[in-house]
C-alpha cells in the first residue's frame, strides 16, 4: 500500500464506474482535484513494486483542531476495491491506513454509507464507527439513503 498518484486517476475512475454505477461515479478529474487539494489518499496495488491499482481510499481534512480542545475533523471521501479483489482484506488495510493518519491528527472521522451496504457497514462498525443518523435520498441518481457515521478521535 502506498500513496495514490495523479497518474492513477484514470484507473480510479474505471473502478468507480464498476463500484458505484448507480450513484454518480467520480471522474478522473475529481480524483486529481482531491489530490491537488492535499487530501490523504492511499492506493492498493496487486504487485509489491506497484502493479495494477486494485483499491483506493481517501481521507479529507475538514476542520481544526479548533479552540477549546475541539478535535480536528476528517471525512472518508471514498473507498473502493476492485470487485475481483474484494473479501481479501484489501479494504480493511486501506481503511486502517486512513484511520492511522486520522489518529496521528487526533481527529474524529465522519463518513456516509448507503444503508443497504452491509459489507461496508460491518467494516466501519468493526473499526469504531458509530451511527449518527440517516440522510434520506442522499445518493444520486439512485435516491438511496445514507447513514452518517462518526469515529471518535484517538486518545492514545
Ligand atoms: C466496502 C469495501 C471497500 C470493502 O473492501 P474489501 O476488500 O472487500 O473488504 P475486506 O476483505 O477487507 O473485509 C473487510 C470487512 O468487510 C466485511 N465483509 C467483507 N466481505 C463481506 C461479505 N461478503 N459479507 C459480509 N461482510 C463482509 C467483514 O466485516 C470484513 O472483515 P473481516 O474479513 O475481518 O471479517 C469493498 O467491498 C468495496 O469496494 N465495495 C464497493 C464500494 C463501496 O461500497 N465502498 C464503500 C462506500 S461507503
Amino acid at each position: 500500500m502506498g500513496p495514490l498518484l495523479p497518474s492513477d486517476a484514470a484507473d480510479c475512475a474505471v473502478l468507480e464506474r464498476l463500484l458505484f454505477a448507480e450513484d454518480d461515479p467520480w471522474t478522473a478529474r475529481m480524483f486529481r482535484d482531491e489530490l491537488t487539494a492535499g487530501h490523504f489518499y492511499l492506493a492498493a496495488r496487486d504487485g509489491a513494486d506497484g502493479g495494477r491499482l486494485v483499491g483506493y481510499g481517501g481521507l479529507a481534512l475538514l476542520a481544526g483542531p479548533g479552540n477549546a480542545g475541539q478535535p480536528a475533523e476528517t471525512e472518508i471521501h471514498t473507498i473502493g476495491v476492485h470487485p475481483e479483489q474484494q473479501g481479501r482484506g484489501v479494504g480493511r488495510r486501506l481503511l486502517a491506513g486512513l484511520l492511522r493518519h486520522a489518529d496521528e491528527l487526533r481527529a474524529a472521522v465522519f463518513l456516509e454509507v448507503r444503508t443497504d451496504n452491509e459489507v461496508a457497514l460491518e467494516l466501519y462498525r468493526s473499526t469504531g464507527f458509530e451511527r449518527l443518523g440517516v440522510r434520506r435520498n442522499y445518493y444520486r441518481p439512485s435516491g438511496a439513503d445514507a447513514f452518517t457515521m462518526r469515529r471518535p478521535p484517538s486518545t492514545g
